[in-house]
């Protein structure tokens, strides 16, 4: 039954229930005993593994098909009117095509199955920063990872009244013909799978597909994709960010913001234990950052998120204590190993497999075939309120204030440990130009190092041409330029000639951090260089690293010939936006190139 007086949404469901011809329409009330139903029921039916409730109390496991196990790059389109606002970095496709094709691929879609209704908040509800979506789907699997990833449920359309909301709408995309089981894990075959974002209407229809980012659509495709294009045309930013409280030792608290692609630690860094006594890091998100200007002039980020969707495999008690006590209970487990005592297991986990343990593909698991118990991007999703070092503020409406912002990917040369942008515009050029090797959150890419902008590459829901000139807007636009967040770059993954990493990670990062902190405090700790300030010698503290120590020259070096070769990728790079490359972005490349000119 439903449960709003708003018209457009009632309407709206019915369309869509009849098109996809569900067999019943329910409207997720997001409470613990309707999420319990539907987690019996998926137990009934095969999909689910209720996991010891002595080792892991309240847990699910589920194993995906094996054609369904990440996010489709190749498969998700942004649907704008004009292709060129798409840009080179999305597929795209006519909307009123791509909306005739899912027509006929939603027709009947939901036969055999229940339309769940969710209504959610990205953001605290009532929050000026958050958003309210919809989503329809006919998977019980989406309902009950939505329920942890967003505020989800009655009080959503209590917020929502009559008011607008962002449509999403969601099949696996495998009807179900009168007395057919259902597979383990329904879903269409690649070549039908559609991410389609429509952002001229702020839509999102996404088909074929049960996993993740291409099914929670509250996550990449809303906060991110819609999001950006909103947050351009409104004047404020959705980004790929983490978001982290440091405290010094004094008790002085700052947040700062970090993008780095996916698979690149953020989750880590997010709730890192610091090494060195008297910091202290508290997580507000490990994946998403809504920011808009304060009243006081400063940049305010919410995590639009309730939850993380974290990758396990390498996740340990040694690597990320704080994501493994986040998912000791309440979580959801999918593509992991299942051991004989119905807990979970993962390469990496930091113990020896459990002999008996079964694969994600529901083998028994096997060390001589060479294939692992968990898939590289089985994930865990746990509520965010679990997270030991949640932050106070993580639920604050107004956001927290941002002093520091980090770029970072996985480079094993060329870029120093950390380095400070001269100033905002430089910062941008700094985003514009990450990259990273490839990850294994997607499917479809070549392997490699590709660059990244901004870690927004499959997220950025418009051109990225014009996404650089939104980020140089928003430093135009600032109510106080001084209050303006300072730009970082972050490279953790440098690597010495043999292939080594030189710097350790993990908590051991807190000591960059550190830097950057002292920094953003206008401390003298920088020396200038062409490509922007990097740490004066001694300045980053190694205190108990003697195995390190060697390695901070080379760690901060900035190699005049190794640069030379990196402006020559960056202008390749650059080419491919063509005159929706904002000016001020050639500038900056003219600048790097005369200053390398004059350095030694
Ligand atoms: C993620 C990703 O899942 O970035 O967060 O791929
Ligand atoms: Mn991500």
């Amino acid at each position: 039954m439903s449960m709003t007086s708003n018209e457009k949404l009632k309407g709206w469901v019915k369309e869509w229930a009849d098109l996809c011809q569900p067999d019943s329409i329910h409207w997720c009330d997001g409470s613990d005993k309707e999420n319990q139903k539907l987690l019996d029921l998926m137990v009934k039916s095969g999909m689910a593994v209720k996991l010891n409730e002595n080792k892991r109390p309240g847990s699910y496991y589920f194993q995906s098909d094996p054609s369904d196990v990440a996010r489709v790059e190749n498969r998700t389109f942004i649907c704008s009117e004009k292709q060129e606002d798409a840009g080179p970095t999305n597929n795209w496709s006519d909307p009123t095509e791509m909306k005739k094709i899912l027509r006929s691929m939603f027709k009947g879609s939901m036969k055999g199955r229940t339309m769940y209704v969710i209504p959610f908040s990205m953001g605290p509800l009532g929050s000026k920063i958050a958003h309210i979506g919809i989503q329809i789907t006919d998977s019980p699997y989406v309902v009950v990872n939505m329920r942890i990833m967003t505020r989800m449920g009655k009080v959503v359309l209590d917020v929502l009244g009559n008011d607008d909301f962002v449509p999403c709408i969601h099949s696996v995309g495998a009807p179900l013909q009168p007395g057919e089981t259902d597979k383990k894990w329904p879903c269409a075959p690649i070549e039908s799978k559609y991410i389609t974002h429509f952002p001229e209407t702020n839509e999102i229809l996404s088909f074929g597909s049960g996993y993740g980012g291409n099914a929670l659509l509250g996550k990449k495709c809303f906060a991110l994709r819609i999001a950006s294009n909103m947050a351009k045309k409104q004047g404020w930013m959705a980004e790929h960010m983490l978001i982290m409280g440091i405290t010094n030792p004094k008790g002085i608290k700052k947040y700062f913001a970090a993008a780095f692609p996916s698979a690149c630690g953020k989750t880590n860094l997010a709730m890192l234990i610091p090494t060195i006594p008297g910091w202290k890091i508290e997580c507000v998100g490990d994946d998403i950052a809504w920011m808009k200007f304060g009243a006081d002039g400063r940049l305010y980020a919410i995590n639009p998120e309730a939850g993380f969707f974290g990758v396990a495999p390498f996740t340990s008690m040694a690597t990320n204590p704080n994501a493994m006590l986040s998912c000791k209970n309440n979580s959801i487990f999918t593509n992991t190993g299942l051991t004989p005592d119905g807990d979970v297991w993962w390469e990496g986990i930091g113990h020896d497999i459990p002999s008996g343990t079964i694969t994600w593909t529901n083998e028994k698991y096997d060390a001589a075939s060479g294939k692992p118990a968990a898939h590289p991007n089985a994930r865990f999703t746990a509520p965010a309120k679990q997270c030991p070092v949640i932050d106070i503020d993580w639920e604050n409406p107004a956001g927290v204030p941002i002093s520091a912002i980090l770029f970072g990917g996985r480079r094993p040369g060329t870029l120093p440990l950390v380095y400070q942008a001269f100033d905002w515009n430089h910062g941008v050029f700094m985003g514009s130009i990450v990259g990273s090797e490839v990850t294994a959150a997607a499917i479809g890419l070549k392997a490699g190092v590709r660059r990244d902008p901004f870690a927004m590459l499959p997220f950025c829901g418009y051109h990225m041409g014009d996404y650089f000139g939104h980020w140089i807007k928003i430093g135009e636009n600032a109510p106080d330029k001084n209050k303006l967040p300072k730009l970082f770059n972050v490279n953790w993954f440098r690597k010495n000639p043999e292939g080594k990493f030189l710097w350790p990670g993990y908590g051991d990062n807190v000591r960059v951090l550190k830097w950057i902190f002292e920094r953003t405090e206008g401390a003298d700790i920088a020396m200038e260089t062409a490509i922007g300030y990097v740490p004066k010698e001694g300045s980053i503290d190694v205190t108990g690293l003697n195995d390190v120590i060697k390695n901070i020259p080379e760690l901060i070096k900035v190699d005049k010939n190794e640069w030379m070769a990196e402006l020559e990728l960056i202008n390749d790079h650059y080419a491919i936006f063509g005159n929706r490359l904002p000016a001020e972005m050639k500038k900056q490349h003219e600048g790097l190139v005369t200053r390398l000119n004059k350095a030694k």
